[in-house]
């Protein structure tokens, strides 16, 4: 079994470079099922579910190879299976993805319930709503999910909540729709509007992407495209809570800093001095960290994939925080071990109350999904002692070279087998 190992460490300092996102790559590389041509992906992250989207189109019959580390090429002209194994939708939720392409490529498809990270009841009614809108027939038999359609046809579609997934599922369906399609209150994350980019490079026509409202005129055949991914802003807002915490001082590099607008917000409420120049932002922590509150939202708002991370924060903060999880029902399963480590926390239903601690200690902890994992290691760099942690697949689900990374700014984190 492999486990992170974190010791204390003196505050971090230096530079890091920002990967490629993990949930842009994810549905960038589902949509890559509905070319024809070459596609070529740049700064995409070395991460494990990239690699289980990558074996996903394999075995759909699309043709994937690793140009570099982080550059992937992808020729689906030869796409014509329609069914994923249970055992690689089990793996990851994301790969549910794959069924808005194949419904619109083939007319068909059928895919396992999906897996991931068990952070609440994740259910796809919003997905298989927008697919039953552009004309779909849905069958949910033995676990397995079929669409299929002779035809897809455009329409109005309101999603009851902005969800990421399933905006991008209907966008990657509707594009070869016949006719228009328009999502309304539609998902607005920078993720949408990376997919929206990718699309209308292979031929698509959309239009509002970011915005509440997305527009989708469908066209008869989508071709090839070289694109960049866009900066990860998740694993950006881990590192500029890891200078916060250490009490260190690190420039983050390839960042989007609009995108992470509630971060900087919340890492200024502390105390800490944030400076945004160009595609980098520098974190400059303070002696003394105020207690803060956040509410997590869909985007604009507060990013739920952060609050984990600002959580292990506030456990050090001075006085009382409070953090109300409002976009998934389960996700204070770090709290338990966080208090393993010494931090005193109260859950109340949607909101946790943080009250700051002087220390915290080391202790064995277990990485319940992949942001709580984030934040035990960002608790162990301030922990007395090591913190050991296990589960660490989920950790590796998301943060490309974490060891890496984190060691080259000073951090004491080691990565062993028992
Ligand atoms: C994506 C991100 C994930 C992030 C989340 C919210 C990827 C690969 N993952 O997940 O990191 O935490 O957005 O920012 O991009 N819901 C329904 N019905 C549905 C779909 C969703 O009720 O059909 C609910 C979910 O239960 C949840 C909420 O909507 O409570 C948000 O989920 P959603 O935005 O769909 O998240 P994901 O796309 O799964």
């Amino acid at each position: 079994m492999e486990k992170i190992l974190v010791e204390k460490s003196p505050p971090l300092k230096g530079n890091v470079r920002i990967s490629g996102a993990k949930n842009s790559a994810l549905p960038l590389l589902a949509a890559s099922l509905l070319g024809t041509e070459d596609i070529i992906l740049e700064d995409v992250p070395a991460l494990k579910d990239v690699e289980i989207m990558c074996e996903v189109l394999t075995s759909l019959g699309a043709k994937v190879e690793h140009l570099d580390r982080d550059v992937i090429k992808i020729n689906s002209s030869n796409v014509d299976k329609y069914e994923t194994s249970y055992e690689l939708m089990s793996k990851m939720r994301a790969s549910f993805l794959v069924m808005g392409p194949l419904l619109t490529r083939l007319g068909k498809t059928k895919n396992s319930l999906p897996g991931g990270c068990a952070i609440g009841t994740r259910p796809i009614d919003l997905h298989l709503k927008g697919f039953k809108a552009l004309g779909a027939t849905i069958d949910v038999d033995h676990g397995n999910i079929s669409a299929y359609a002779d035809k897809l046809v455009g329409d109005k579609i309101y999603l009851d909540f902005p969800s990421v997934g399933a905006t991008e599922n209907i966008m990657m369906a509707a594009v070869m729709a016949d006719g228009d399609t328009i999502i309304d209150n539609a998902a607005m994350e920078p993720e949408i509007v990376d997919l929206s980019n990718f699309l209308n490079k292979l031929g698509a026509d959309i239009k509002g992407a970011g915005t509440s409202t997305i527009r989708i005129k469908g066209v008869k055949h989508l071709g090839g495209a070289r694109h960049q991914i866009i900066p990860d802003r998740i694993e950006a807002g881990t590192f500029m809570v890891a200078a916060a915490i250490s009490g260190g001082d690190i420039l983050v590099e390839n960042v989007i800093s609009n995108h992470i607008k509630p971060v900087i917000a919340k890492l200024k409420e502390t105390g800490c001095t944030v400076i945004e120049n160009g595609d980098s932002v520098r974190v400059i922590a303070t002696k003394k960290l105020n207690a803060i509150d956040i509410k997590t939202l869909p985007y604009p708002g507060f990013p739920t994939d952060m609050q984990a991370q600002f959580m292990a924060l506030m456990t050090i903060c001075e006085g009382t925080s409070v953090a109300i999880e409002t976009v998934f029902e389960n996700r204070f399963m770090h709290v338990d071990e966080l208090k393993r480590m010494g931090a005193d926390i109260k859950i109340d239903g949607r909101s946790a109350i943080i009250q700051g601690v002087k220390n915290l200690a080391g202790a064995p902890v277990k990485a319940s999904d992949l942001r709580a994992g984030a934040a035990l290691v960002l608790a162990g760099l301030v922990s007395e002692g090591v913190t050991e942690i296990e589960n660490i697949h989920h950790i590796d689900r998301g943060y490309d070279g974490i060891e890496d990374k984190f060691s080259k700014l000073g951090a004491k984190i080691y990565r062993k087998t028992f």
